[in-house]
């Protein structure tokens, strides 16, 4: 582990979000150096996956040598353990031997062996302490603590509390996911006694996403108060964007509602991800697009400010 954060300029994993991350994003990301990684089903079939790992190795190597004093970080991809594709998905990321695995929606054990055998890592996400305590005995690498405030399918417990429980069985790696878009908020992971921040929304509205430009626009005038936490697109607790609620005909004929928590499961035609977008509470920290590397650039010096 430690060899993974000396490889990375800070300790952050840019997360792996449905749609928006592409090779492009993950490209960029481990360019700038931090870990970028995707969800292997944003590649269209297995095959496609197999052509988009290998573009991915080949981009960074080809970074590499041009820049043999600052290497590229490496990247992950995140597996869906529930999914069709598992199986085929997986023995894709074993041939190409993918640096970090990401598990998520189910039982990591069956991704863990074969991944180490060849010297990759795993790292799991939990939305609890009893799930996390019974991760920290499945032989991973480090565990994802989804919190409160996530975008996409979000955690509910607060960091402070998260890690802070978490911490009192568990010496491993700690990667905390919610609502962090600065650098002050990468050190206070750190400050908390855990190891690493996962940052998804902050890339969405970057250069090098797949959001599409109505998306970016959205999460650029949106704030935490446009987060409003549904089950009604997914049937599990996600945090989604007031206007991409209300443009796909949500509280049509209502007033807007000030309410930040929304269970009606009445609306369900609209395609999730596609239609109805997602972003954390710390949505009104984009400003602007940005490229990735002017993102981690601002995330750098902030976090060397506040160390
Ligand atoms: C649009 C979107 C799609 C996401 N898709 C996935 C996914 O496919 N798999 C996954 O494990 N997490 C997914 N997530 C969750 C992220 O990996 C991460 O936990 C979350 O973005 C962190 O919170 P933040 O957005 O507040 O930084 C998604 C998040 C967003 C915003």
């Amino acid at each position: 582990m430690a060899s993974l954060r000396g490889r990375l300029a800070l300790p952050v994993i840019a997360a792996p979000m449905f749609i928006v991350s592409g090779i492009e994003l993950v490209v960029a990301c481990c360019e700038a150096g931090v870990l970028g990684t995707f969800p292997t089903l944003n590649a269209r079939s297995t095959d496609e996956l197999g052509r988009w790992l290998e573009r991915i190795a080949g981009r960074l190597a080809e970074f590499d040598r041009a820049h043999p004093q600052a290497p590229a970080a490496p990247f992950g991809v995140n597996l869906i353990m529930r999914s069709e594709r598992l199986q085929a998905d997986l023995e894709q990321v074993v041939a190409h031997q993918v640096p970090v695995v990401i598990p998520s929606v189910g039982n990591p054990a069956p991704v863990v062996e074969r991944v180490h055998a060849y010297g990759g890592l795993v790292f799991a996400d939990v939305a609890t302490v009893h799930h996390a305590r019974r991760a920290a005995s499945a032989g991973l690498d480090g565990l994802i603590l989804l919190c409160a405030g996530a975008g996409g399918n979000t955690g509910w417990l607060n960091p402070f509390a998260f890690v802070a429980a978490v911490r009192e069985f568990y010496a491993g790696p700690l990667v905390v996911a919610g609502s962090i878009a600065n650098g002050r908020a990468v050190r206070a992971v750190e400050t908390l006694g855990a190891d690493y921040a996962y940052v998804g929304s902050r890339f969405i509205p970057t250069r090098e996403s797949s959001a599409s430009d109505k998306y970016r626009e959205l999460m650029l005038r949106s704030d935490a108060d446009d987060v409003i936490l549904t089950t009604a697109i997914t049937g599990i607790p996600s945090n989604m964007l007031r206007g991409s609620l209300e443009d796909a005909g949500f509280f049509a004929g209502q007033t807007p509602r000030k309410n930040p928590f929304y269970f009606d499961r009445t609306y369900t035609t609209r395609s999730a991800w596609k239609d109805v977008w997602s972003a954390g509470h710390a949505v009104g920290e984009s400003k602007a697009v940005a490229s990735v590397q002017e993102v981690v650039g601002e995330l750098l010096r902030e976090y060397r400010a506040a160390r």
